[in-house]
């Protein structure tokens, strides 16, 4: 081609562009769109049109004609920062988090000092569900810009979404970490000090400094959750204990002795009792960790835990699972979506006891392994009533002589509450009768059930 045909060609593109420009300023971005494309069919400044195109384009709602523009542009100027942004954002916009992860990320690593492509990058994280990755970008972006309200409260929900929020009243909890003490001092007690000792579910760090400060030399912890783990480190620096607890973040299910400790344990302590007892994978974390980290002879903390509880009727925890009639519509048929149990808090402990106190299901955490279980018992009905179902707490055999228990009675506020586990519907019960019901658990959760419900063989005697 020669010099004049490309000036020739070149005017026609000159030409299309003014257009083009002139319905852009005036908003007019179909036509605009149109003769975008003209002048990119003239192959004329190819990086400056694209994102014309791609922003005209992306208004008019095509986001992913816009994201392939972009895209073009990148093959052509793959560090293009604006490029990269508005990939991202558009990526964002059609629910492609990955792939606005990958732009942001690109940002960033060619401007670190872009705080809008890490702002992008820890919304994306998010958005594409690595809430521990947002997290890191979060407090990056927090770090350079401590005014960041917005940073600062994403900041925030995304840790508490990680984090949950009975953390802080469990570590408060006096009752219960001085039970947890009595029984790790008793162990050091017993095996010594140079007894390596493994603490599942670090949290803050707390029972591996009592172990510490019971004496002993070699502590490993091991907490699944990152933020948690860092934070558990520096706690357990501020109390000069580092020389003596190891924390390892991973789940207990990844440790490898010879790796993150020089042997099995003599030692295990371990929380991680849900207040409904199973629901925090303890069966499997325990039987993991019978077969691969603690020795054969281990003291175990606690040795095993029961769910305990008793009937109740009460008006104000069923409204919380039953409902009937509302504003003169018939309801009913909603509380079979009503919830197989419910945390009590505030004024849902206003309730009346139908019975006493019953065992509902021990788990024994000294042996290897657990099967799931379920049997039929026989509660003595102390008082006539509605029964809404079972108010249900634990009592935690740490050792010998050393028992927790967050009993209704005279426990509150702590890091564990109280379950109510429903019935389908409130069932009239009769003093001085036995109502049965069906407890055990299915190795990850309790199994609480009136029996009278379930088939016609186990009813009637409550009646
Ligand atoms: C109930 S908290 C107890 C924290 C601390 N041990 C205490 O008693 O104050 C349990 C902690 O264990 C962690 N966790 C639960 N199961 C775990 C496992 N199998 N491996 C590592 N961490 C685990 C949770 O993320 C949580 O931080």
């Amino acid at each position: 081609m020669t010099a004049e045909h490309l000036q020739q060609d070149f005017s026609k593109a000159r030409e299309f562009l003014n257009e083009a420009m002139k319905f852009h300023a005036s908003g007019d971005l179909e036509p605009a769109e149109q003769y975008y494309v003209e002048v990119l069919k003239q192959s004329y400044r190819i990086p400056d049109i694209l994102p014309l195109l791609a922003g005209v384009v992306g208004a008019r709602g095509k986001y992913e004609a816009a994201i392939a523009y972009w895209s073009d542009l990148l093959r052509i100027r793959p560090d293009h920062p604006v490029a990269l942004l508005e990939k991202g954002a558009l990526h964002l916009k059609v629910g492609q988090a990955a792939e606005a992860v990958s732009c942001f990320e690109a940002a960033t690593l060619g401007s670190p000092d872009n705080m809008l492509a890490l702002n992008n990058l820890a919304v994306a994280l998010t958005q594409a569900n690595r809430q521990h990755d947002a997290l890191e970008k979060f407090r990056a972006l927090v770090q350079h810009q401590p005014s960041n309200v917005l940073a600062q409260h994403q900041l925030r929900r995304l840790t508490s979404r990680i984090v949950p929020f009975w953390h802080i009243p469990m570590l408060n909890d006096a009752p219960r970490n001085d039970a947890f003490e009595a029984a790790i001092a008793k162990a050091i007690a017993d095996r010594g000090p140079d007894a390596q000792i493994l603490d599942i579910g670090t949290g803050s760090g707390l029972l591996s400094m009592m172990a510490a400060r019971a004496g002993a030399k070699h502590v490993v912890t091991c907490e699944v959750v990152p933020i948690i783990a860092e934070t558990a480190r520096k706690v357990v620096e501020q109390n000069g204990l580092s020389d003596r607890v190891v924390v390892v973040n991973k789940s207990s299910s990844e440790l490898v002795v010879g790796t993150d400790m020089d042997c099995r344990a003599d030692i295990l302590v371990s929380e991680i009792l849900s207040s409904d007892l199973l629901a925090e994978d303890v069966v499997e974390t325990f039987e993991d960790a019978h077969k691969r980290l603690i020795n054969a002879d281990a003291i175990i903390i606690p040795r095993g835990a029961t769910a305990v509880g008793c009937l109740v009727e009460s008006e104000i925890l069923s409204k919380y699972a039953f409902v009937d009639e509302v504003s003169g519509f018939d309801v009913s048929a909603f509380s079979s979506l009503a919830p197989n149990k419910l945390p009590i808090h505030g004024t849902m402990t206003e309730w009346k006891r139908l019975s006493h106190d019953i065992d509902l299901q021990t788990i024994d955490l000294t042996v290897p392994i657990h099967a799931g279980e379920y049997r039929v018992i026989d509660i003595p009905v102390t008082s006539n009533g509605m029964a809404a179902g079972i108010v249900q707490w634990l009592k935690i055999d740490l050792a010998e002589g050393i028992e927790f228990t967050n009993h209704p009675d005279d426990y509150s506020d702590g890091g564990w509450l109280q379950v109510l586990h429903p019935f389908p519907a409130p069932i009239s019960v009769v003093q001085g009768t036995t109502f049965k019901v069906v407890v055990g658990h299915d190795r990850n959760s309790l199994i609480v059930m009136a029996a009278p419900l379930l088939a016609d063989s186990v009813s009637n005697s409550f009646s």
